[in-house]
This record gives structure tokens, sequence and C-alpha cells, in this order.
């Protein structure tokens, strides 16, 4: 069994795990770099990181044709439920775990803000290690560079998944940086390119992750999905 990872541009991953389709930030209808529309994809369980609009945007409209759980920190779970009724949600916290069908699901902490579109208060941003059939796959999403990423890498690592963007996440630098920390055996780029004030490089910087650290840089381009085999 292998687990497969589709970058649906920005944020928005579709993670293929053990017969489940689980969502991450589901921001498609007005993503310029989207391969499909919100009415197209499938989900079983869909992962928020934080409030902001380019993750939670079609979280709702989803959730509620799939019948999909929302997964998120409490917060924003209860806002799901309450504002967009959701009927399935888990809330959770910082350094917390839950174990879902499709394996265990760990949120991590992330340096970002969290107001949702609304104006309600969306806890605090976070992250999520994954843990599927054996193997470690982290999601940084919206988030500075932090000295504490070493420890989420501690146990080792199969995947890390880091924004790259830069001006509201870290950009390339700080991102080899991060990948210092996290030991991982491969490493993503995520949330760039999609509107020219995020533009970057994508090839340079796979060049300086080869050359810098110890990871396997995987560009792929909105749309591709890249398979992780169990070894
Ligand atoms: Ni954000
Ligand atoms: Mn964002």
């Amino acid at each position: 069994m292998s687990t497969r990872l589709t970058w649906l541009g920005h944020g928005t991953w579709l993670i293929e795990a053990a017969d489940k389709k689980i969502l991450l930030d589901p921001f498609l209808n007005d993503q310029p770099t989207a391969p499909c529309k919100a009415d197209e994809v499938e989900a079983d369980f869909i992962l928020i990181s934080h409030g902001h609009f380019d993750h939670v945007a079609d979280a709702a409209s989803i959730a509620n044709r799939c019948g999909a759980t929302v997964v998120g920190i409490y917060e924003i779970a209860t806002w799901f439920a309450e504002k967009h009724q959701v009927a399935e949600t888990v809330g959770m916290n910082l350094g917390g775990g839950v174990t879902l069908p499709f394996g265990h699901v760990k949120m991590t902490p992330a340096l970002h803000s969290s107001q949702l579109p609304d104006g309600g208060c969306g806890g605090h941003a976070a992250g999520y290690v994954l843990t599927i059939s054996g193997q470690r796959i982290y999601f940084a999403c919206d988030t500075a560079l932090f000295s504490d990423m070493q420890w989420i890498g501690r146990g080792g690592l199969d995947v890390a998944v880091l924004p790259i963007g830069d001006l509201f996440t870290m950009g390339p630098a700080d991102s080899v940086s991060a990948t210092q920390l996290l030991k991982p055996r491969h490493v993503l780029p995520a949330h760039f390119n999609t509107w020219e004030p995020i533009a970057q490089d994508a090839d340079r910087w796979a060049e300086r992750i080869a050359r810098e650290t110890e990871a396997e840089p995987v560009v792929l381009k909105p749309g591709a999905t890249w398979e992780l085999a169990v070894e």
C-alpha cells in the first residue's frame, strides 16, 4: 500500500491512503493555479490548518456535499459546525493527536495568524504530522521558521511539505533551514506561485535543498501526484 500526495496548488493537498481521501486546506474555486474546482473533488476527511480564506474557502461546501469530517483546532471545528452546519467535526489542539480510519493525526504549532473570514477567532495556526502505514508526513502549512521543528523531526520524517512563497510564510532560504532542522527524507514545496507576490523559482529552491540538506526535493506542478512507496 502506498500513500499518494496530489498538490492542488497553493496550500491545498489531496492525500489518498488506506482507501480514504483526505483534503488539506481546500481552496480551489478562487485559486488561480488550481487544477480543478471544489465540486470536482471527493473527500472523507478535511484537515484545516488555520482560519485564513485561502485555507478554509471551499471546506464547508465539500464537507457538506461529501459528508466529510472536518478536522481542525477546536475554535475552527466549532465554527464549521455552528456557522456552516458541518455534521461531523473533530476539534483538537496543538500537541494533541487523534487516530482516524486512515492513520494518526497530530496537530503541531505553526507561527502564523488565524482569523476566520467572518472575523471569528480561529484559535492558533497549526500544522500536522500524519502517520500512515508507519510513514510520517509533516505538513508545516502556513508558518515561519521555528527552531522547535527539530523536535517535530525527531523520530524521523519520510516527507516534509513546507511553504516557500515568502511574504505570508517562510521563504525559500528559511525553508532550507527548516529542512536542516526537520531532516526529512523528502521535502516538497507549497504556498508559492499562486499570485505574483509569492512567486518563487522552485527549481532553484530544489538545487539549494539538494546542495545544503540531506533531503531529496520533490517539486510538483499543480494537479500532479507523487507516490510515497512503502519500503
Ligand atoms: Ni494564512
Ligand atoms: Mn495561506
